[in-house]
């Protein structure tokens, strides 16, 4: 077993392990990728005040996302694709997270299906969905969800239209991958990976093949999507989506002090301030930086929860102290589950959990819950002096 000591060391035996095609889908932003690299750079522009001599004693990471215990506020985000990361991948991270104590959300275009992810896992977990036109699906969907018992959903608002990423079209990005001279040369170099793929039946969408209308196999399922998503989502869609479905409801996507006004008005229960990883609008403001104005317009009204470009615990404490309830890594879990199966997800959430931790003994603090922005040293014109 490899010595994991930060996110990083995961990232790089990801990369050796995992087929071209599917690393280039996780690790790209779209376009020229400026809000993919910002929403890094833009969490080492804050900086943490080191306080000494604070019983430092009894610290608890614990807290709680939309109600439920978490071991810490750090949820998996959806990711698609998940188990081409990794054979059976949406299950594996599923476990990892609930043996870790924190949230799994699963992606509507997994691999695994709801129904197989709810056989391998024992406490509920969230799904994603996105507003597609398909109402028929949307509806057995959360059938499916309910039946599983998923205690939220999270929709999906920043992708009415899909963002480009030229490496996916250049690689010719499908699941499972099409058979090329290029694409055969470069698994035979990650043979790991293609026993376990060999070794699992689940290959394909899982959610969507057999479940949406005309969709029986993955030929059909690329004509599917092209016409599933809902280019004239509003408001009052998005409120019929939350009524459908009945429960709990998280919005995914909100960057815009504005919509997250919306989303109080719609009812939902919590959002996730997010430029989904930065594969959507290229030139939007990173997460973290659009994340003042957002409190500033909710305050406590509902749950703000924040993703994109969290890669270690500081940043996780960044985020809190800033005032966000809950957090999510995309793509921090992504790198440990294809170096290294469920081992990779824990290791990821260890050396998370271990940064938080420490972290936040160092500043002085022993709650998550007690974090504030007396813990940071924020530059002035942090959140931008932008004119509209
Ligand atoms: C490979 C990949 C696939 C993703 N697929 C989905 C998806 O199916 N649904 C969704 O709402 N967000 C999706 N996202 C966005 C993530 O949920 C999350 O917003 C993002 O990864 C957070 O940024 P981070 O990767 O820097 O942590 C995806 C992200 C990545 C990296």
């Amino acid at each position: 077993m490899p010595v994991i000591t930060n996110i990083d060391d995961l990232k790089r035996i990801y990369r050796r392990r995992v087929p071209k095609m599917f690393y280039d889908y996780a690790e790209t932003g779209s376009w020229s990728e400026q809000t993919f690299r910002d929403n890094s750079t833009d969490f080492a522009e804050i900086r943490l005040r080191q306080r000494v001599a604070v019983d430092m004693t009894n610290r608890s990471t614990a807290s709680r996302m939309i109600g439920g215990d978490v071991a810490m506020p750090v949820a998996l985000a959806p990711v698609g694709l998940t188990g081409m990361q990794h054979a059976d991948g949406e299950i594996k991270a599923a476990r990892a997270a609930e043996t870790f104590g924190v949230p799994f959300t699963l992606s509507t275009l997994s691999i695994c299906s709801i129904e197989d992810v709810a056989e391998h896992t024992s406490r509920p977990f969230w799904l994603q969905v996105y507003t597609l036109t398909d109402n028929d699906f949307m509806q057995r969907l959360f059938d499916r969800a309910r039946a599983a018992g998923c205690s939220a959903i999270v929709i999906t608002l920043d992708l009415q239209i899909g963002g480009q990423r030229h490496k996916d079209i250049k690689n010719g990005l499908s699941a499972p991958p099409k058979l090329t001279a290029k694409s055969i040369a470069n698994m035979m170099t990650k043979p790991r990976w293609g026993l376990g793929m060999l070794g699992t039946k689940r290959r394909f969408f899982g959610n969507v093949i057999g479940h949406a209308k005309g969709v029986s196999d993955p030929s059909s399922l690329s004509s599917w999507t092209e016409e599933a998503f809902d280019q004239a989502l509003d408001w009052d869609r998005v409120r019929e989506l939350i009524r459908m479905w009945g429960g709990k409801v998280i919005l995914k996507g909100i960057l815009d002090a504005e919509d997250a006004v919306k989303a109080l008005d719609v009812g939902a229960d919590a959002i996730i301030v997010s430029n989904h990883g930065g594969r959507q609008l290229d030139g939007a403001l990173s997460a973290i930086r659009a994340l003042p104005a957002i409190l500033d317009a909710v305050g406590d009204r509902i749950e703000v929860h924040l993703d994109s470009g969290i890669r270690s615990g500081q940043d996780v404490l960044k985020a809190l102290a800033l005032g966000a309830k809950g957090t999510y890594v995309g793509r921090a879990f992504v790198y440990g589950l294809g170096a290294m199966g469920e081992a990779g997800v824990t290791a990821a959430l260890q050396v998370i959990h271990k940064e938080l931790d420490t972290t936040m003994a160092l500043c002085g603090e022993t709650r998550v819950q007690n974090l504030g922005r007396h813990n940071l040293l924020i530059p002035r014109h942090f959140s931008g002096d932008w004119q509209g």
